[in-house]
């Protein structure tokens, strides 16, 4: 039986019934842009962050160059970031028209480095760094993340795109931020029927800025306090993220328990399945196993004959990216492009049958190591 990477049509029963009937509705009304739906959504996000303001955009792109605009981040400032993360942390800081400096991962959670993080902030002096939560936790050093850049007067963006739902000590990843983003593209653990996104910040004028910024600059209908782009989440994206919000408890508790599952079970099949650090309640957004250079291109064809669907997240370091040709980076062990030649990801999506889960298992198991 073939297994896919990710399967995002496990909607529950009648969910697409509820959906049509809203799509009807709102178009019925040409509800399109802003309303109740996006009011309710944003109340929402905020209620499940435990933050104080949620405000959304489209996309998880958006959102971090919003946030970034949001904190004053522009032209000739510096920016760490990881390494080892999606194109869009990269990209977000150029577009913003700042100057990117990446920085090493730690191989123990596959986060940017801690102590290399301090030593970049001493070198470049940024105005700002981006933090991201990758694979469905977060750095085991996140606190001293967030106290080190406040001493050291680093104004820390967190990127949430991979985070929602995560718990660290039991609260939101996204409570204590000075700022943090999320993405509903499709795959993410909260996915839109499209894209879309959100800014997460405890701070008031941070907020209002987001929100200006999202939405032409605009102060009021045609006052336009600064110059911003049209961001703007549609309502029928905030209609969807609600409905599924109903059930985020459950989908969460789905991708949990398969996410452990593969902890219990792949180290019986000598296979190196990172955990999330101590004190969190990973999201299950993403299963990754650690292998030797040489083993990962023979399960892969492995895996591919057996049908059973995986991911590399990621293949390629920011740094060696054509796109970042020029682009300084700081830390000499390049752990991150090591993590990127042996990571895999095996199928993780809520919903997933134990019956998949065993097939995963079993095509693993019948891998010659
Ligand atoms: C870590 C990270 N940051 C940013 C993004 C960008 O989000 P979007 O695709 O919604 O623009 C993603 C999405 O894949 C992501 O994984």
């Amino acid at each position: 039986m073939p297994v896919p990477f990710i399967d995002i049509k496990r909607f529950e029963p009648g969910f697409l019934d509820k959906w049509n009937s809203k799509v009807q509705e709102m178009s019925a009304n040409a509800q399109f842009i802003g309303g109740a739906e996006v009011t309710s959504l944003e109340t929402r996000l905020a209620e499940h962050t435990e933050t104080k303001y949620a405000i959304s955009c489209a996309n998880g792109t958006d959102a971090l160059q919003i946030a970034l605009r949001a904190l004053g981040v522009g032209k000739g400032d510096k920016v760490l970031l990881p390494d080892s993360t999606f194109w869009a942390t990269y990209e977000c800081v150029v577009n913003v028209g700042a100057d990117p400096v990446t920085v090493d991962a730690n191989e123990v959670d596959l986060q940017m480095d801690f102590d290399t993080f301090c030593q970049a902030v001493e070198k470049y002096k940024p105005k700002a760094a981006i933090l991201v939560h990758l694979y469905g936790w977060g750095s085991s050093k996140i606190l001293d993340f967030r106290r080190f850049c406040k001493d050291k007067n680093v104004l820390l963006l967190e990127d949430g795109a991979q985070c929602f739902g995560v718990k660290y000590k039991g609260e939101s990843i996204y409570k204590d931020v000075l700022i943090s983003t999320t993405s509903f593209y499709p795959a993410k653990v909260l996915g839109a029927a499209g894209d879309g996104g959100a800014v997460f910040t405890n701070d008031e004028g941070l907020a209002n800025m987001s929100r200006q910024l999202a939405n032409h600059g605009r102060t009021s209908h045609y006052g336009h306090g600064s110059v911003g782009w049209n961001s703007r989440l549609d309502s029928l994206q905030a209609a969807f993220l609600n409905l599924s919000l109903d059930h985020i408890d459950a989908r969460l508790e789905s991708r949990r328990s398969i996410a452990k599952r593969y902890q219990e079970e792949l180290p019986k099949l000598g296979i190196n399945v990172i955990k999330a650090p101590e004190g969190y309640t990973e999201n299950g957004y993403c299963n990754a196993n650690i292998f030797s250079l040489e083993e990962r291109p023979r399960l892969e064809a492995h895996l591919k004959e057996k049908g059973i669907g995986f991911g590399i997240i990621y293949p390629g370091a920011m740094s060696d990216q054509p796109g970042a040709k020029g682009c300084e980076k700081f830390g000499d062990k390049d752990i991150a492009r090591k993590i990127c030649a042996s990571i895999l990801n095996l199928p993780l999506y809520a919903y997933m049958k134990e019956d998949e889960l065993q097939e995963v298992l079993s095509a693993v198991k019948s891998f010659n190591k």
